[in-house]
């Protein structure tokens, strides 16, 4: 059975699954793995900083010679990073969270798909107005930051609003059940995070890891008390899903507060440099059930295509006797 969707014969992918720019933990070698699997490679571009892209796209463009992308924070990055991105030759270009407008242009007219990640309907339909070739619509189970949108109701009001252009569903999606499920709702695929944060190619610390395969979805929680502690700059309008811990806890629905404790700001930067995770954001969505093990992303891509071609062909075969009468 082909899982070929618009969204893989735009960017010329085999599977429909894309991998999340996660910032930080995307680097070049998990996004090179993403693309040998199969799907597409994004590279958590984050705010820019240009120095991390040229040794992280250096390292894509080394280790595969699959379509990649990379992707950054749209209020945070500047035209600079784009332009060094466009100069390694990417795939496709990803801007969420912010006014794609005034960047939207430059990778347009550079030939790249532009893909647009959104977390409302009027997001959606200003990263239309923008040009972009590809919408995210992502959902609040996703891990790292968001909205408020749930995945189920929100990616058919976003494929339909979009339609033709195809829409991918983030937020949730950690196995060939929920890819399957998305293809269902109409995306075009799915993009993924937290699943390929749990994998052996992602750049966390060892703890991080051994906590992704640990907990479970209703150990995150939605919130700001991180952003708040590190002063990250990030719009109010964007919570972020993160495993919940001791720090959170304490300072949750007292972020005003926090905002004008120097002290609690200096024990949250000093507890995250040391990987303490009673202090420190693991950025992680609910997903997290469904992830047991930190396998090759490889692995993750081949699992997830053949699972979601098996659920599909379960569920059509369910439909049988019901034709049959
Ligand atoms: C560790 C982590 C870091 C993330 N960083 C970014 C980022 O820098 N830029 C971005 O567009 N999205 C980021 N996201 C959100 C993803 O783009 C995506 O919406 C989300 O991972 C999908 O949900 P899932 O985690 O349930 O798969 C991040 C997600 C995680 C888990």
């Amino acid at each position: 059975m082909s899982m070929r969707t618009p969204f893989t014969d735009l960017v010329g992918v085999r599977h429909p699954i894309a991998l999340a720019p996660m910032g930080g933990a995307a680097g070049g070698a998990l996004a090179a793995e993403v693309s040998n699997g199969g799907g597409l490679g994004l590279v958590g571009g984050a705010r820019g900083a240009l120095d991390w892209l040229d040794r992280e796209l250096t390292l894509v463009t080394g280790r595969t010679s699959r379509p990649w992308g990379v992707g950054f924070l749209t209020w945070a990055v500047g035209a600079a990073a784009i332009e060094r991105a466009l100069s390694y030759r990417p795939a496709a270009v990803m801007l969420s969270f912010g006014d794609p407008a005034p960047f939207a242009p430059r990778v347009l007219a550079a030939g790249v798909p532009l893909i647009v990640q959104v977390t409302d309907l009027d997001e959606a339909r200003r990263a239309l107005d923008a040009g972009a070739d590809v919408i995210v619509a992502q959902g609040a189970e996703a891990g790292g930051h968001g909205g408020g949108r749930a995945t189920l109701p929100f990616v058919p009001a976003v494929v339909d609003l979009a339609a033709p252009r195809p829409v991918l569903a983030a937020g949730g999606i950690a196995d060939g059940r929920g890819l399957a499920a998305v293809l269902a709702l109409g995306a075009a695929g799915a993009m993924i995070g937290t699943r390929f944060q749990a994998s052996q190619e992602a750049l966390i610390p060892a703890v991080v890891g051994k906590a992704l395969v640990e907990a479970a979805g209703e150990d995150t929680e939605r919130g700001r008390v991180h952003d708040v502690a590190r002063a990250s700059g990030w719009p109010h309008r964007y919570t972020a899903r993160t495993l919940r811990n001791e720090f959170g806890d304490r300072w949750r629905g007292r972020e005003d507060e926090l905002r004008r404790d120097r002290a609690a700001q200096e024990e949250f930067l000093a507890g995250t440099a040391r990987g303490d995770l009673d202090v420190m954001p693991v950025w992680a969505g609910e997903s997290l059930d469904l992830i047991t093990d930190l396998p090759p992303a490889t692995d993750i891509v081949a699992r997830l295509a053949a699972d979601a071609e098996a659920a599909i062909a379960r569920v059509a075969r369910a439909g049988v006797p019901d034709r049959a009468h």
